[in-house]
């Protein structure tokens, strides 16, 4: 008897302990290392943050800490910059570590001071992100709460990512979100230290991004005559005219935001598909001149597309020469994909080009088509990034690929040599359903629950090392045609972008879905403190794959 009580004290302390474990360090995406110590840190009346480094962009993180501390818990928290350090506060060491590099950082918690190490601002941004991550949820809302006890368990953290880019894209052509809704989204993604923002800016239904040189893009490609109400198979229609875009004071605003928070923003411009509005337009671009186009009305593929003339190109280079002039991003995204040739097939100035350039046939004129705006992005300093469908008709020279036809792109890229980011419709399609569909909102179709986006592992199993290098990261992609307003978007996105944003940060083997959902319920806290409208699943709902996994 006596026995068996001892079993079952060790077998509950071994079985509650994991657990209470986890949510008493509920760090969202999980870290690399994170060793567990007795006692807490309270944060005292007056804390403070002393950074031993001259480094501005630190001293500025540590203001917005402070601020952060101070206005929610009503503590007076000051910062003393330039090579301080406090035996009972929170400390910010800047250091050399091989192990840490860009993104990496330590966190050292014990009951008298706290020690964030990293190499670079960015890391700092991380530690602070699980520093904060290890305080009550109420640090995330904007009302003071001063009758809660403001305690962070003792631990030792190790930290930096798996993949280089964890990005996070939204579709603001088929619906138009404020800068306001932007910003936000923009806080959610570095709040899950994901650093990119795809932003995707032209389509078929909206231009959404100014550009001096060609005025009429916005004024007449960014109002379309209505939209469509239901489902795209209901082929009804609303009636009413919609319309918006970006400033470019507004881009500039923006970029600036993201870079306060490590965030790149990559913009995507649609070509040679997705071009309609742009030809609405400027119709001498497209392979019908005499056409009258108007912004699309109805979702899905559209035959316009641009006409891969001389002028075309010179088109096209003005308006990338003002994105990359507001983007200071690395990577251009020019899209690429579903470009329907059945107007290239029957054009007699295509047909002629085929034959002068010795391509083969319409595809390797998409290719051709490609490789000209990659020069041009080249020669720019800059790198291009296109849609799967880039690799057809042969890749371009300098081209990355995102992979959303599955894995097969991904992989072909990086048998090529080519980098990849993944984003496969089975795992990081967040415009999906997550759940049955009769229980939720329209949503395009498909069914994507968290568990399968979890599930997702980024670098196909049938890569070499040198090939599987290639493979950079990974991204959640929200499509927008069933998601009218910024509530709508944040339901479809969380907490499915949770889910990836650990796939592209944790360890391979540290992955655990139980794990995760426990650290995921203390999460929701947080996000509701950020008023995020994120999906619950129904009770019971259950999980079922509907689609055979592809790895
Ligand atoms: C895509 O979903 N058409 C990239």
């Amino acid at each position: 008897m006596k026995k068996s009580f001892q079993l079952f004290v060790l077998l509950s302390f071994w079985v509650l302990c994991p657990v209470l474990g986890q949510t008493s360090y509920p760090i969202l995406p999980k870290p690399l290392q994170l060793l567990p110590k007795e006692g807490t840190f309270i944060l005292p009346q007056n804390p403070v943050i002393a950074v031993a480094s001259t480094d501005p962009v630190l001293r500025c993180l540590a203001e917005e800490l402070a601020n952060k501390i101070g206005s929610v818990t009503g503590k007076d928290t000051k910062v003393f910059a330039g090579n301080f350090r406090v035996k009972d506060g929170i400390n910010f060491v800047a250091s050399k570590d091989d192990k840490l590099g860009e993104e990496g950082y330590f966190l050292e918690i014990t009951p008298k001071r706290i020690i964030i190490t990293a190499e670079q601002p960015k890391g700092f941004f991380y530690g602070i992100q699980s520093l904060l991550q290890l305080m009550p949820a109420e640090i995330y809302g904007v009302r003071r709460v001063e009758n809660i006890k403001w305690s962070i368990p003792c631990c030792l953290i190790e930290d930096r990512p798996r993949y280089a880019y964890r990005g996070l894209m939204l579709d603001a052509a088929r619906y138009f979100y404020p800068v306001s809704f932007i910003k936000k989204y923009i806080d959610l993604i570095a709040l899950h230290k994901m650093n990119t923002f795809h932003w995707h800016l032209t389509d078929d239904q909206g231009w959404r991004i100014e550009i001096k040189k060609y005025p009429k893009l916005t004024q007449v490609g960014s109002q379309r005559r209505q939209t469509m109400l239901g489902h795209y198979s209901d082929q009804k229609y609303d009636g009413k005219p919609y319309g918006g875009y970006y400033t470019q004071d507004d881009i500039r605003e923006v970029v600036r935001y993201a870079q306060e928070r490590f965030v790149t923003v990559i913009p995507e411009i649609e070509m040679p598909g997705h071009a309609l509005a742009a030809l609405a337009a400027y119709p001498e671009y497209g392979n019908n001149p005499d056409k009258i186009y108007q912004v699309g009305t109805k979702w899905g593929v559209h035959e316009d597309v641009f006409a891969p003339r001389e002028e075309t190109f010179r088109f096209l280079e003005g308006i990338l020469a003002e994105v990359i002039d507001l983007f200071p991003s690395q990577y251009i995204h020019i899209g690429g994909d579903e470009c329907p040739k059945k107007q290239w097939a029957e054009s007699r100035f295509c047909q002629e080009l085929i034959k002068k350039e010795g391509l083969k046939d319409e595809h390797e004129l998409q290719s051709y088509f490609i490789r000209r705006i990659d020069k041009f992005i080249t020669s720019k300093g800059r790198k291009m990034i296109g849609w799967d469908e880039i690799l057809e008709g042969g890749i371009s020279p300098n081209a990355t690929v995102m992979s959303w036809q599955g894995i097969e792109g991904g992989v072909a890229a990086a048998k090529q040599r080519h980098d990849a980011i993944m984003t496969p419709g089975n795992f990081c399609y967040l415009d999906h359903y997550q759940a049955d569909s009769k229980t939720q909102p329209i949503a395009i179709g498909g069914f994507t629950p968290l568990e399968e986006s979890y599930s997702y592992e980024p670098t196909p199993s049938n890569l070499t090392p040198d090939e599987a290098k290639h493979i950079i990261g990974v991204q959640g992609n929200v499509w927008t045609e069933y998601m009218p307003t910024p509530e709508y978007v944040e339901y479809m996105t969380f907490p499915r972008a949770c889910a990836l944003a650990e796939v592209g940060w944790t360890a391979k083997n540290d992955k655990n879905i139980d794990d995760f959902k426990k650290r995921l319920d203390v999460h929701k806290k947080r996000l509701d403190h950020l008023n995020v409208n994120y999906f619950e699943a129904p009770i019971n709902h259950k999980f079922t794959y509907r689609w055979p996994l592809k790895k």
